[in-house]
């Protein structure tokens, strides 16, 4: 008689049978993989664990302060915020290519994560939300050892050259079952049912050069994006959604004046592995209403699209 809670005993006793006495490092984004192999470890061993996690200046508006809050207050966990947002902004002033600005972010986060997890006293192991599906596919893509750091913490062979043994509670789980998992370990739903975020966070929602300005307000507006989403509770009916800033700027009309100022795009799609998407077929009552409350309530937005491709030929991110 298989149940969530009986599977988290059983996860727990390995974790303390694997570890020992040993310090564990494990990368935070506050993604739902992450966020529930750090709940669990830091159940299982407490102060042994210190997580990182690695803010580059990248994230929506509040989710730093959200991430830092809910494991470092609430759960009471050791918990590295490794502000690093000057260096990566700093190092992709002036790149526009996408694969470069992947590259970039990609480099910085291991530099940043090793640094950060250096200077953790005797750390042996480093955990990861590695899931089922996630382990099939590193075999089947690349033929190659079973265990790989999952893209999106971007720590690729990190484990390896820093001489640190992996740490993989999920491995086992689907992506449903991780959810279970959390809710039995007590993460609120709003983490739980949270959309996928991209490693390379806003960075890939900004086509073409990346300015903190345009961060500003591409922030701003995703924030009102998601808000109607959640007044119109359709959040749970899409895999993911988001506005993405775009390169040029346009003229519009606001009370006797012109304006100048920037396009955004709104995405949402429908998916169930990110593979394959299809467009969210909004009603254009719901569009109209958003669009208007994004150029009322951010400034340097007068025009709103919405993206209506498909994956393919499109991809789910603009970058
Ligand atoms: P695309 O845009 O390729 O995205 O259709 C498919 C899914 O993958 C996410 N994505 C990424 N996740 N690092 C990640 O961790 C990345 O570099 C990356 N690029 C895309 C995307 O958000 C979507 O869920």
């Amino acid at each position: 008689d298989w149940t969530m809670g009986a599977y988290k005993d059983e996860a727990i006793a390995k974790i303390r049978e694997q570890v020992g006495d040993k310090q564990v490092i494990c990368g935070l984004s506050g993604g739902v993989d992450s966020s529930v192999t750090a709940v669990l470890l830091h159940e299982a061993i407490g102060d042994q664990l210190t997580c990182v996690f690695v803010d580059h200046g990248l994230l929506r508006l509040n989710e730093a302060d959200e991430v830092v809050t809910m494991f470092r207050d609430h759960y009471n966990m050791k918990l590295i915020h490794a502000d690093e947002s000057d260096l990566f902004l700093g190092e992709l002033e002036g790149v526009s290519d996408p694969e470069t600005k992947r590259k970039t972010i990609g480099k910085l986060f291991i530099d940043v994560f090793q640094k950060y997890a250096s200077e953790i006293d005797g750390a042996e192991f480093l955990a990861q939300g590695t899931l089922y599906p996630d382990v099939i596919e590193s075999v089947s893509f690349s033929g190659g050892p079973s265990v790989t750091i999952k893209s999106h913490h971007n720590v690729g062979g990190l484990p390896e050259k820093m001489g640190l043994k992996l740490v993989e509670p999920l491995r086992e789980l689907f992506k449903d079952e991780v959810r279970a998992l959390g809710h039995e370990l007590g993460l609120p739903a709003s983490f739980i049912g949270r959309h996928p975020f991209p490693g390379p966070g806003l960075a890939i929602r900004c086509p073409g050069e990346i300015t903190r300005d345009k961060l500003e307000i591409l922030r701003k507006a995703d924030a009102v994006y998601i808000d109607q989403i959640r007044r119109h509770e359709l959040y749970d009916e899409i895999w993911q959604a988001f506005v993405a800033i775009l390169p040029v700027r346009t003229v519009g009309v606001m009370g006797d004046g012109r304006t100048y100022d920037y396009a955004c795009a709104l995405r949402a799609v429908t998916s169930v592995d990110g593979m394959t998407a299809d467009y969210y077929p909004f009603s254009h009552e719901f569009l109209g209403e958003t669009a208007t409350r994004i150029i009322n309530e951010v400034p340097g937005i007068n025009r709103v699209t919405y993206d209506i491709t498909s994956k393919p030929p499109g991809t789910i991110e603009w970058e």
